[in-house]
Parts: structure tokens; C-alpha cells; sequence
């Protein structure tokens, strides 16, 4: 049994960030970080469960990370896979809905058919919602909403454009915006992930390197944003 923060967020989202110097302080090649990464990947999608959060979600691999080295992006490619391949079983256990999102242009086949199958067979989970950001970026989302928005509007001129008819285009639509960023390694931008929809996100940084975030790091972070006060430009 753990103590439930305060104020349960309903969307927690976490840059996980720093595999690679993980590894290298242990004189480990970087993707030995990747490999102990997903184990804190398992650790906060189970305490997520634990605490009845309603979406938990992951930036797994940038836009921009397809110009690391071709082995470490073919390593990830073959971990993701690998994870997604074997985790059914878990997802079935505790009721998740699992979901991939992102540019898939660039993922390998076997990934797709693997993201597709798992999303296929989990899509009826009334539990926890995961998803994996896997090839996205926050400005290919805006780009992708526009263009499909554009040929929209050339059919029915009268659809007009909002910010909310503007979201159903995101490839988050019907996801809610995200109440908690939590990004680790130390570093403190948002490296192009969900621009739109983090407009009234709140932050929360660590210096704990991905691998080692685990449950007691995940408590903290939550009762960081349990004590924060949400204004939305506002006043009380
Ligand atoms: C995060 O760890 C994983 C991905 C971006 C895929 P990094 O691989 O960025 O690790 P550092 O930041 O180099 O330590
Ligand atoms: C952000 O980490 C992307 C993911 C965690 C997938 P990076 O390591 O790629 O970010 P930068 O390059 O330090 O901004
Ligand atoms: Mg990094």
C-alpha cells in the first residue's frame, strides 16, 4: 500500500531522459541505459495503476532522434518491439489501454504490425491508458492537424477553425491535455514533444537519470504537482 498524493493528476507525462549517461557513468556502451530504462517504464505504469491515474504517456523517440547513430536507433527499434511483444500479458492483467502515436513513415514493418496488433487486442481496457510517443514531435502534430484541417476546410468552408476544432486534428484527440510533465537527467526544455497541448502543463524536473526513476521518485513528482496551485490565468 503507498500514500496517494493529495490531488491525483488525470494525465501524467515523462521525458525520459538520461539513458545514455546512465550508462556511460557505469563504463557501459549508451544502450544499456535504454534496456534498464524500460524497467522504470514498468515501474510507473504500475504505480500509475496503483494510484487510478487515467493516462500515463511516454516520450520514447523524437523526431530528431532518428539522427543518433544507426545502431542505436536500430537497438531502440528492436527494444521497442521486443517490449511491445512481451508486455501484452501485463497490459491484459491490470486492464490497460495501450496506444503508439507519432509519424509511423519511418518505423520499421514488424513495429507496426507489433504497435497495431497490441493496440487491436487492448483497445477495450477500461483501466490506465499508455501511450508510447514513438517518431513525434510536437511541430510534425501542428503540421499534420493544419495540412488534414486545410483539405477540411476546402469541402466544408463552414467548419471554421478553433482551438478546439484545431485539437481534433492533433493525433492526441480525445486524449486530455496533460496536467504533469515530468522530465529527468537535469535538463529543463520540452525538446519539440507535445507543444499544443502542454499550454497549461505543469513541470516538474529531476535530476535523476531515467533508469533510476522509479516508484519513490514517481511519489515525489506527484506530490510536487499536488502542492501546486492551477490559475489558468485566472484569479481565486
Ligand atoms: C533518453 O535517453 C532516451 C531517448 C532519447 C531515446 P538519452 O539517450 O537521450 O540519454 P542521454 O540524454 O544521452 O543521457
Ligand atoms: C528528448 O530527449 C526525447 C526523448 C526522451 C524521446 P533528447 O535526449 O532527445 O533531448 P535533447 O536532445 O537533449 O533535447
Ligand atoms: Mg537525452
Amino acid at each position: 500500500m503507498i500514500k496517494a498524493p493529495a490531488v491525483i493528476p488525470t494525465h501524467v507525462s515523462l521525458i525520459m531522459d538520461g539513458n545514455g549517461r546512465w550508462a556511460e557513468e557505469r563504463g557501459k556502451e549508451r544502450v544499456f541505459g535504454h534496456f534498464e530504462g524500460v524497467e522504470s517504464v514498468r515501474s510507473v505504469m504500475e504505480t500509475s495503476v496503483e494510484l487510478g491515474i487515467r493516462y500515463v504517456s511516454f516520450f520514447a523517440f523524437s523526431e530528431e532522434n532518428w539522427g543518433r547513430p544507426d545502431a542505436e536507433v536500430n537497438t531502440l527499434m528492436n527494444l521497442m518491439f521486443k517490449a511491445m511483444e512481451n508486455e501484452l500479458p501485463t497490459f491484459r492483467k491490470h486492464d490497460v489501454r495501450f496506444m503508439v502515436l507519432g509519424n509511423r513513415e519511418h518505423l520499421p514493418k514488424n513495429l507496426v504490425a507489433t504497435i497495431d496488433r497490441v493496440m487491436k487486442e487492448t483497445e477495450d481496457a477500461k483501466g490506465l491508458t499508455m501511450i508510447l510517443f514513438l517518431s513525434y514531435s510536437g511541430k510534425w502534430d501542428i503540421l499534420q492537424a493544419s495540412r488534414k484541417l486545410a483539405y477540411d476546410l476546402i469541402e466544408k468552408p463552414e467548419l471554421g477553425v478553433d482551438a478546439d476544432i484545431f485539437s481534433h486534428y492533433l493525433v492526441t484527440d480525445g486524449i486530455p491535455d496533460p496536467d504533469l510533465l515530468i522530465r529527468t537527467s537535469g535538463e529543463k526544455r520540452i525538446s519539440n514533444y507535445m507543444l499544443w497541448q502542454m499550454a497549461y502543463t505543469e513541470f516538474v524536473f529531476t535530476d535523476t537519470l531515467w533508469p533510476d526513476f522509479r516508484k519513490e521518485e514517481y511519489l515525489k513528482a506527484l506530490e510536487e504537482y499536488a502542492s501546486r496551485d492551477r490559475r489558468f490565468g485566472k484569479i481565486k
